[in-house]
């Protein structure tokens, strides 16, 4: 009999023998921004998670500050008036993430920003990209990629991160940043599946397609290798941190990628509705909210992720 219960007898043994270890620079904390001034809106669909108007995010990130998180993802929310068929908004100079990107590299110059670049926040039809017939277009969309990723790059962003699985985007963005001379770096959504566990950020964000679904250009959860020929690609392309999201159900993809890419950054994104899932179980009592999320982010980073975007990193940073 080989016996295992000694690893086990104490918190300070098993602290020992615990290979995974989640340290606080692991987390990249998503922000929403919005317009306007004094404005912290509770989003309904995620507890515990706001709309920041840019002054208020900066009050917010005090306490980030504090905690020690030093990296934070920026989404854009804009009301459905500034909204056009281009999404024009997430890429005039003026943009709101330009903005709040200039803010936060004022106050908080040690502090990472990562921006998402997509159109779905910013189209009136709520898709990640430009419709022709009534479907994504493709290769129309890449330029206007390509300019919001280098707005936010002008501004000061650290890495742009292109979540609107176009084929080609990483590419895009790769020129459009070396034609300008900018050394921004990419983060890229590699392996991004249509995913019924983006519920809640859809309403967080106002972002909901109006029609459809995004099927035909998030990948198929039923697919084994694509997710990591979606990274061959980026890579390829340029990319230089890579990306599986969601995580919680996508835990051996992050493992397969973790071992074959092993030379990249890989992050993985706690996304809306597994954070929300977690938080609500544990707000109705069916289990205890620091523990389930210590172990599902453990689990997060045992598969092989090096960083973690998660909607709780703030909580789990002051714990
Ligand atoms: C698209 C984008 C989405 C998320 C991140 N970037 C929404 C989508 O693809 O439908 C989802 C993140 C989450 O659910 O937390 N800009």
């Amino acid at each position: 009999m080989k016996r295992f219960r000694p690893y086990r007898i104490s918190q300070e043994i098993r602290d020992q023998y615990a290979d995974v270890q989640i340290e606080i620079s692991d987390f990249i904390y998503p922000y929403f921004v919005t317009e306007g001034e004094n404005v912290k809106q509770a989003i309904p669909s995620m507890s515990g998670i706001y709309r920041f108007s840019i002054d208020e995010l900066l009050r917010d990130m005090e306490e980030l500050t504090v905690v020690g998180i030093d990296k934070v993802l920026l989404f854009g929310v804009i009301d459905d008036a500034s909204k056009d068929e281009r999404g024009s908004a997430g890429f005039s100079p003026e943009n709101i993430i330009s903005r709040t990107v200039k803010a936060i590299k004022a106050r908080f110059p040690q502090t990472l920003v990562f921006t998402d670049v997509c159109l779905c926040e910013y189209t009136s039809h709520g898709h990640c990209g430009l419709l022709h017939n009534h479907d994504v277009d493709n290769d129309s969309t890449l330029p206007l990629l390509a300019e919001m990723a280098y707005q936010h790059a002008l501004a000061g962003a650290d890495f742009v991160a292109p979540s609107a699985m176009m084929d080609g985007q990483v590419e895009a963005i790769r020129q459009r940043l070396d034609q300008e001379g900018l050394s921004t770096k990419i983060l890229a959504y590699s392996a991004k599946y249509a995913s019924a566990f983006y519920g809640p950020f859809r309403d967080a964000a106002g972002s909901a397609p109006s029609f459809g679904d995004r099927k035909t250009y998030q990948m198929d959860f039923r697919t084994k290798n694509q997710g990591l020929e979606e990274i061959a690609a980026d890579v390829e392309e340029g990319a230089d941190w890579i990306m599986v999201k969601p995580a919680m159900s996508y835990l051996d993809m992050l493992y397969r990628a973790s071992q074959q890419f092993a030379d990249y950054p890989l992050v993985a994104y706690q996304v809306s509705g597994e954070y929300s899932m977690l938080k609500n179980g544990a707000a109705q009592g069916f289990f205890n909210e620091e523990r389930i999320f210590f172990e599902s982010l453990t689990a997060i980073k045992r598969a092989g992720a090096n960083y973690i975007i998660s909607y709780y990193a703030k909580d789990f940073a002051r714990l």
